[in-house]
């Protein structure tokens, strides 16, 4: 039986393939845990045990995409534990695998959305691990479903602000746009950040190390595994702020070029970013209407000296993602790949970074030309 009630006062089922889904709340972690240690279990009675559990799903019939999404993580999970032991699964749960993603209208493999989107992390959650490992893995969930949140706010926000400076017909531009940076915006990455610090201090190594395999690339369907790469909200607070910028286009065309890995939008709703937003503000961002850009129609000091403060924090957050890295996966970081399908990892963490310390850099010109060429100072 599931041992890890920890964080859930009171489970409220969620399983809409009804004994499968059961079976991957209540029993799989534990059946792994033993595979894990070697004490019992086999892949192949894990993938007699799917096989059995597979069989007359003819009704797949969740109709909102968040079932249809909860299925697919359902089979996906199997999949991955089957996989990660040494196993193939069979024709019955592939075949369901991949009925559940056509229905949802995603790919047929293990992905972010399901994991830490759709996954009813506060209710019935899903994990592959069971006690202490589990409780670590389901805070390692909950924390990029948390930062999730905020960044949607953020991506709201920017767009409020934007809106005012390039709407149709022209605003006001007044100085609230400042206001909402410094009095909205900043506070939320700095929430963020300090959830990134929480991560790096609290989740033990080991547990990461325990769970990190089923998030493997897929060999067997040939597909990347989940990775916080596939975060619609970064992509989105990206494009947004800074888009326009050669270097950070670049990145983000290397993202859209992935974007079936992302979250689809209507499954979760406003709380959680996806596809849709990667693809406006992407447009945003060609068409040069980013906060960075905004800054040449608002000449105002004040307003440059916040954005600053705003890029100091982004850099923040990229410089702690590369440290979470290096403490997580240092082996992977020198020679391994990423989950997400990145092979040079260093090179690739390192790059998000340093966008953004030249964003900084950039933002200190418009501060130094501001004082030195215009009566604004
Ligand atoms: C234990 C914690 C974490 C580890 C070990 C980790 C590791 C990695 C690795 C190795 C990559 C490279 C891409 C790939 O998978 O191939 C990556 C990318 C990425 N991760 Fe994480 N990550 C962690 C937590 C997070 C969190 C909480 C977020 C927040 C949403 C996040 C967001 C990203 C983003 C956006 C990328 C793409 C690169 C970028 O845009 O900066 N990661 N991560």
């Amino acid at each position: 039986m599931n041992t890890f009630p920890i964080h859930i006062m009171q489970r409220k089922p969620m399983r809409p393939l009804h004994n499968l889904s059961d079976y991957v709340v209540e029993e799989l972690p534990s059946d792994l845990e033993l595979m894990r240690s070697g004490t019992a279990g086999q892949y192949r009675d894990l993938v007699q045990k799917a096989e059995n559990l597979a069989q007359d799903k003819g009704d797949v019939i969740a109709v909102s995409r968040g079932g249809q999404i909860l299925q697919l993580l359902d089979c996906t999970i199997l999949e991955s534990a089957i996989r990660t032991h040494g196993g193939v699964p069979g024709p019955l749960l592939s075949d369901l695998t991949n009925r559940c993603a056509a229905l949802g209208k995603s790919i047929p493999t293990l992905t972010y959305e399901g994991l830490v989107a759709i996954n009813p992390l506060a209710t019935d959650p899903r994990t592959f691990c069971t006690g202490e490992i589990g409780t670590a893995e389901l805070f390692f969930y909950q924390s990029h479903a948390n930062i999730e949140y905020i960044l949607a706010r953020c991506v709201q926000e920017m767009r409020e602000i934007l809106a005012n400076v390039y709407g149709e017909p022209a605003r006001d531009i007044d100085l609230s746009i400042t206001t909402r940076i410094r009095g909205n915006l900043i506070p939320m990455v700095q929430t963020i950040n300090r959830m990134m610090k929480q991560l790096f201090s609290k989740l033990p190594k080991y547990a990461f190390d325990a769970v990190r395999p089923y998030f493997d690339v897929n060999s067997i369907r040939g597909f990347h595994g989940p990775s916080g790469k596939f975060s619609a909200g970064v992509f989105a607070v990206d494009a947004l702020l800074y888009g326009d910028h050669p270097d950070m286009n670049l990145f983000l065309q290397k993202k859209m070029a992935e974007l079936a890995y992302f979250p689809g939008t209507t499954a979760s709703g406003d709380c959680f970013s996806g596809q849709d937003d990667m693809r406006s503000s992407f447009t945003l961002a060609q068409k040069k209407e980013t906060l960075f850009s905004m800054q040449n129609k608002v000449e105002s000091v004040e307003l440059y000296d916040v954005m600053r403060t705003l890029f100091r924090e982004m850099h923040m957050f990229r410089s702690q993602h590369f440290a979470i890295a290096q403490r997580f996966i240092p082996d992977a970081l020198m020679q391994g790949a990423g989950t997400g399908g990145e092979t040079d990892l260093q090179r690739y963490l390192k790059h998000a970074r340093d966008v953004y310390e030249r964003a900084m850099n950039a933002q200190d010109r418009k501060i130094l030309d501001a004082c030195l060429f215009s009566p604004l100072c």
